[in-house]
């Protein structure tokens, strides 16, 4: 297949300095992880919560690499302050539609940085008596994480610099990239 994609070439040209991971490289992770979960999930119906916005496109290609049946709900959280990212203290802008009471219940995120966002949203999902909770991300930056989280999905481990693309967004723009990458420069200034 055709590396970049067109869409993302219009945006290449001038705003991305380089490819982390390629379209293809996402899709075919994104279908060794699916596989995982099928297999481990066997028999047990399981609740993919996908925490907006950025894990919408994850959410949207494991999910139909998944061969069984899932349940999508969805969460928007936020922090207090600057950032989920400094803060840890986050608020829930939209709740599950799902009681997740003795339900299998998999996260699906885009990225884990410090992780503090899914540190507190472990917590406060396995509050509400789940039969299980676990973690599937595309992205996780291992030099950046702050707090200890266990993830037993993960699709790359990627350096600790600023990517967006496949969902990833800087100021709201480039989550419709299909690949991830690195901004260049003048993006910034
Ligand atoms: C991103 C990402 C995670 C969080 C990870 O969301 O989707 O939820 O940051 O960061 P952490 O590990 O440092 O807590 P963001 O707050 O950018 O919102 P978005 O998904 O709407 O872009």
């Amino acid at each position: 297949m055709r590396e970049p994609h067109p869409v993302d070439e219009k945006q290449l040209g001038t705003d991305l300095e380089k490819v982390l991971v390629s379209e293809e490289q996402i899709r075919t992770r994104l279908a060794e992880m699916a596989a995982d979960i099928d297999r481990d999930y066997e028999g047990r119906d399981v609740l993919l919560v996908g925490v907006l916005k950025g894990a919408v496109m994850v959410m949207a290609d494991l999910a139909r690499a998944i061969p069984s049946h899932v349940e999508m709900d969805w969460m928007a959280v936020s922090s207090y302050g600057s950032g989920t990212s400094s803060s840890g203290v986050v608020r829930i802008l939209k709740d599950l539609d799902t009681d997740i009471t003795g339900r299998h219940v998999l996260i699906v995120e885009d990225i884990i940085d410090t992780g503090l966002t899914l540190s507190w949203l472990v917590a406060n999902l396995v509050s509400r008596a789940p039969a299980s909770v676990n973690i599937c991300t595309l992205l996780r930056k291992p030099d950046a994480l702050k707090m200890t989280v266990v993830v037993k999905y993960v699709g790359f481990d990627i350096p600790n610099e600023f990517v967006v693309g496949y969902g990833l967004d800087y100021g709201e723009r480039y989550r419709n990239l299909r690949s991830i990458g690195t901004l260049a420069p003048h993006v910034y200034s």
